[in-house]
């Protein structure tokens, strides 16, 4: 059997009830888990969701830590565009996460150190024990870009063309060109991986996933080898090959 499991959802509407479930599972069963989460038009209505069920629920998530999955780099951290205000507007201020909750990469004057700053927290907090990933339409997994060759950690990154045309930053003041990420081995390391697929131009990259070959040319297709994914993918727009 292996170890992706793919769970068909009618709709974005439904992956989104589906996968808020899942995060909310996840710091009920452990309340104090380490999240690790992406940003982007994927996961958005999934953090709504978990924002209102959190606050309805009245779930204490003082002891929860968040960590950001990856950053784009060179502008400032508080730009319109940053997975950091996305992350700050959309989970952070909403339910009042502590500062020292939220691992986080800045924008701005990184170079490696800024990888192994983050890494120590992560570490110091036991390792992330659910990851929720969205799919690029290059196949991307965080900003770990496809190519010959794959950096295994944390690593700052120049951006595939594709993905200096994601809409987070298309019209950025500054072109952005460059990000920061967490790579295979830390993302590979979380206990669990909830990797949403969901969004406009990406049939190519999930058909690619699914052919179950892992490439570096595919960096998603790494999570085959990860005993522990859940794949919900939004059967409006994508036709699966796989099914179990
Ligand atoms: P999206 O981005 O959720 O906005 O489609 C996903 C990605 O590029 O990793």
């Amino acid at each position: 059997m292996d170890a992706m499991a793919f769970h068909r959802c009618a709709d974005y509407q439904a992956l989104s009830e589906k996968a808020s479930e899942c995060l909310i599972r996840a710091i009920t069963q452990n309340p104090q888990a380490t999240i690790c989460v992406a940003t982007g038009g994927t996961p958005l209505l999934t953090y709504s969701m978990f924002v209102s069920k959190v606050k309805q629920r009245n779930i204490d998530i003082s002891q929860i830590t968040f960590v950001k999955l990856d950053e784009w780099l060179n502008i400032p951290l508080n730009a319109d565009g940053t997975c950091e205000t996305f992350l700050q507007t959309h989970i952070i201020q909403p339910l009042n996460i502590a500062p020292e909750r939220f691992i986080s990469f800045r924008s701005q004057n990184v170079d490696d150190k800024e990888c192994q700053r983050v890494i120590e927290l992560i570490t110091q907090n036991g390792g992330i024990d659910l990851c929720v990933l969205g799919l690029g339409k290059n196949g991307h997994l965080g900003l770990n870009e496809p190519g010959d060759s794959l950096e295994p950690a944390c690593h700052i990154t120049v951006l595939d063309e594709h993905t200096r045309q994601h809409a987070m930053i298309k019209d950025s003041e500054q072109p952005v060109e460059c990000g920061i990420t967490l790579g295979l081995r830390e993302i590979m390391a979380a206990r669990e991986i909830l990797f949403l697929v969901a969004g406009e131009r990406k049939q190519s990259a999930f058909s690619k996933l699914q052919e179950k070959k892992v490439s570096c040319q595919t960096p998603s297709s790494f999570l085959w080898m990860h005993q522990n994914v859940h794949c919900l993918y939004d059967s409006t727009r994508f036709t699966p090959n796989l099914e179990n």
